[in-house]
């Protein structure tokens, strides 16, 4: 394993961390809008199909690359694809798993403090009376310090809670593996669950808010999430944007599962604890996450506005339809600080995972102290969040999202499916797989994981290139689908170069730390 000193204290420490890493805002905030937006039982039959043949094929090989590169003392992809793959190119493409960890934390940080604020305003009840979602767009583009408004004139609020947030999940990193991750997974995932159930529970009990409007209900809201609808499964959209869904709400393909699997023993169990954690995130997805955003915004706002209030974004959901939602409805706060709460949680156990690949990259191949391991990764991310916080209205987020958060993730994987299956090849792939196995996997994934699953994402990398990211990338229109202001385009252009220079500047950090490795005669980085 990667660090003798460092390891997990439990197995079910393990798979709690591993759990909390993958349930985070996607669940919550990202999947009801994905779904709610691509037509609902419509998008369903992919997203399976995509959990079968793209996240749990993927799991397991994040799990295997993780734990073998931490044989040799590797915590991070720049190692693991080192030793996948004798070849001096494959350090540089394992950078693009440090990027987009380290990229994705950047921005994530931000919207996990928005979570932390909403959560706070709503024990104080201090958005109750903006009742209508014109209101509530209104209250959330203030505090984004977009607008000024009633409460908020300046971004420095949403600033002061950002930096909160960001000391939060410092101080968990600076604790380290055990202390920190651990504990923290231990005690927030059965948190996150309870309050999931209990708001589940009010969901369920709402009926139909308001008997004169019969098709507004809970049940409607389930009903169009679940009624299979065979007729849009021939748009090429949906299925990408099921695909899209199942990386980032597992967290496959951000470098993240491999740095926690790094901390195992070379024969404890990966196929059943990766199964465990694919299967638990799709529960809490599909099972607590699908049933409060929908079917609540169902009953309230019927189905029409209910998908128009998804197409506005990711955030419109979360922060402005379940808010104005919580004003109408009995002990309105308490729900309201519970669903922004369980949202903090669910956000922290995923950001501290996307600060682990670096910290471990700093430590095992610098020889860095851990102290001085996290304090460099905090210091990069203060840095970089700045644009994020001041531009955030002219798209410098989205726009890293975009690369980042969506697209990047499909390339990583990619990568490092071909290099574990093909280069590494899959017999020694499948072998590394199933030791210390506590279940048998169907000898069904060992060609999944060979053809099935390279194929479908070099087609769905096709598909995207064809269908978006050309255009994205030649500013003919946002990641958002909308024209681009003009006024807009520095920034976006700012977004790709901070992009590209952290990519230049994790690239060079690689080739010093191979450099140090010959001049000291490292073989191993094993302590
Ligand atoms: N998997 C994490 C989430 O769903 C990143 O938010």
């Amino acid at each position: 394993m990667v660090d003798q000193k460092e390891q997990w204290g439990s197995r079910i420490g393990l798979i709690l961390a591993v759990a909390g890493n993958a349930v985070g805002l996607g669940n919550f905030l990202r999947f009801p809008v994905q779904a709610a937006s691509n037509g609902g039982g419509a998008f369903m039959i992919p997203y399976f199909i995509a959990f079968l043949l793209l996240g749990i094929p993927l799991m397991w090989v994040e799990w295997s690359i993780g734990r073998h590169g931490g044989k040799y003392g590797y915590g991070s992809a720049p190692g693991m694809f080192d030793v996948l793959w004798n070849n001096s190119i494959a350090k540089y493409l394992g950078v693009i798993g440090l990027l987009i960890s380290m990229v994705i934390l950047i921005y994530y940080t931000y919207i996990e403090s928005w979570t932390l604020g909403y959560g706070i305003f709503s024990m104080v009840g201090l958005y109750h009376g903006a009742d209508s979602l014109e209101e509530m767009s209104g209250f959330l583009s203030s505090y984004q310090g977009l607008q000024d408004g009633e409460h908020f004139t300046s971004v420095w609020p949403a600033y002061g809670l950002m930096l909160f947030t960001f000391v939060v999940n410092f101080f968990v990193l600076w604790k380290g593996l055990s202390a920190g991750i651990e504990k923290l997974a231990k005690v927030a995932m059965p948190m996150l669950f309870i309050f999931a159930v209990i708001l589940l529970i009010r969901v369920f009990t709402l009926g139909t808010p308001d008997p004169s409007v019969p098709e507004n209900s809970v049940i409607n809201g389930l009903a169009y999430i679940w009624n299979p609808n065979f007729d849009e499964l021939s748009k090429a959209s949906v299925w990408i944007a099921a695909a899209g869904q199942i990386f980032f709400t597992l967290s496959v393909g951000m470098g993240t599962i491999h740095a926690y699997a790094s901390y195992l023993r070379p024969k404890d169990d990966i196929a059943l604890s990766g199964l465990t954690t694919a299967a638990t995130n799709k529960f809490v997805e599909v099972v607590l996450g699908g049933s409060i955003a929908i079917p609540v915004a169902v009953a309230f706002f019927g189905l029409d506005m209910t998908k128009e209030i998804a197409s506005g974004g990711a955030f419109n959901l979360g922060f402005v339809s379940m808010p104005v939602i919580f004003g109408k409805i009995p002990l309105g706060q308490l729900f309201g600080a519970m669903w922004f709460f369980l949202l903090f949680v669910a956000g922290i156990t995923s950001s501290v995972a996307m600060g682990q690949p670096v910290v471990a990259f700093f430590k095992n191949q610098f020889g860095m102290s851990h102290r001085r391991a996290v304090l460099s990764l905090a210091t990069i991310v203060i840095i970089c969040v700045q644009p994020v916080v001041f531009f955030l209205g002219h798209g410098f987020l989205d726009e890293m999202d975009y690369w980042s958060g969506t697209f990047g993730l499909v390339i990583f994987a990619t990568v490092e499916i071909i290099l574990f299956a093909w280069v590494f090849k899959i017999d020694r792939a499948w072998e590394e797989l199933n030791r210390g196995a506590d279940i048998r996997i169907p000898i069904f994934f060992k060609y999944v994981i060979k053809y099935v699953t390279p194929l479908y994402l070099l087609i769905i990398m096709g598909v995207w290139l064809y269908q978006d990211a050309i255009d994205i990338l030649l500013l003919n229109k946002t990641s958002g689908g909308n024209p681009v202001d003009p006024a807009d385009v520095p920034y976006i252009w700012g977004a790709r170069a901070l992009m590209v220079g952290l990519f230049l500047l994790l690239s060079l950090f690689v080739h010093y730390a191979w450099k140090r490795k010959r001049r000291l005669g490292i073989t191993s980085f094993r302590e």
